[in-house]
């Protein structure tokens, strides 16, 4: 019979069509809502596998009624949202999609840091109320990014396309990192150094951490408190990684100079604080969101279903 693979919304439509070519039967969650847990549970429970989305939850108790389930394939990098411990205790494999999303999302860091360094958002919402008289000499001066240095707080794949990129701005890197980088240390002159120091030192932070045990609230207060006056942060990665109350706190008291949010500590919900601050520029997490890339990860992630479904090696595991 033929096995069955659950996707929990509607992705690029090469997908589903990929994976029926392979002889799959496949069913895509389509409702508006975003899937509650329990009807996950009744959609996904005779399933052999399942494509995620990092909304989904995926828990013990989900794991636990998952019957047939070989493999889950998280339709993004982070897999936080998966308990992937449980999940190979019971024999389930869980893959992402490292690489093909680090380019869009090293992309829309620059982005983000630009928008904050020269003001875009302020500015455009400054031309949409018909502000603008004419050139003047202070007309929302920003910061030149020009001999800044910028810490980048996490050094894997994504963290190492941003570091390319924002090198073309003539800046100077700085990163933490549990292991040392050859690409930034040796073709882009960075230098490894401890999260205090580039809390103290960077003008420019940027976040590319995964969300784990370890990292959860790794940017507290004690490290936020070592920012720069003149030093903004973005972060592209996960919101828990920083305690984003206190962050609104520096942002509110202009002790820090501006904030870029790709993600939230209680997505989708938003700090209510974030919308009336004029130094933050606020994103709903976009980072990989490219046509190209969406559709790369959501192939990745049909292969993963396919290589294990068929008693292959998955090509990206991570438990
Ligand atoms: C991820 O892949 O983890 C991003 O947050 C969404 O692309």
């Amino acid at each position: 019979m033929a096995k069955k693979v659950f996707i929990t919304s509607k992705l690029p439509s090469k997908i589903d069509r990929y994976l029926r070519s392979k002889g799959f039967t496949v069913s895509v969650y389509t409702g508006k809502e975003p899937l509650s847990k329990n009807e996950l549970i009744k959609k996904a429970s005779k399933a052999d596998g399942i494509i995620t989305l990092l909304s989904n939850k995926v828990d013990r108790e989900v794991l636990d009624e998952l019957s047939n389930c070989k493999v889950i394939a998280n339709y993004a990098v982070g897999y936080n949202n998966i308990d992937i411990q449980y999940a190979k205790k019971k024999g389930i494999v869980v893959t992402n999609t490292p690489g093909v999303l680090s380019d869009a999302t090293a992309e829309l860091t620059i982005a983000l840091i630009l928008a904050c360094t020269r003001r875009l958002i302020e500015a455009e919402k400054f031309m949409r109320e018909g502000k603008f008289k004419g050139w003047m000499p202070d007309l929302f001066l920003g910061t030149e990014l020009k001999g800044k240095t910028v810490g980048i707080v996490g050094a894997g794949e994504i963290g190492t396309e941003v570091a390319r990129r924002i090198k073309a701005f003539k800046t100077k890197i700085i990163y933490f990192n549990r292991s040392k980088n050859s690409i930034i240390e040796n073709e882009l002159k960075g230098k490894k150094v401890s999260l205090d120091f580039l809390m103290k030192n960077a003008d420019i932070i940027t976040v590319h951490l995964p969300l784990t045990a370890d990292t959860y609230h790794i940017i507290d207060r004690e490290k936020l408190k070592l920012m720069k006056k003149s030093a903004i942060i973005v972060n592209v990665a996960r919101g828990e990684v920083i305690d984003e109350k206190y962050l609104i706190e520096l942002l509110k008291k202009k002790r820090i100079k501006a904030a870029g949010f790709d993600v939230y500590e209680n997505e989708p919900d938003i700090n209510p604080e974030l919308t009336k601050l004029k130094n933050v520029v606020l994103l709903p997490h976009i980072g990989s969101a490219t046509t190209e890339t969406r559709e790369e990860m959501a192939m990745l992630a049909a292969r993963n279903v396919e290589a294990v479904l068929k008693g292959k090696k998955p090509i990206t595991p991570v438990n």
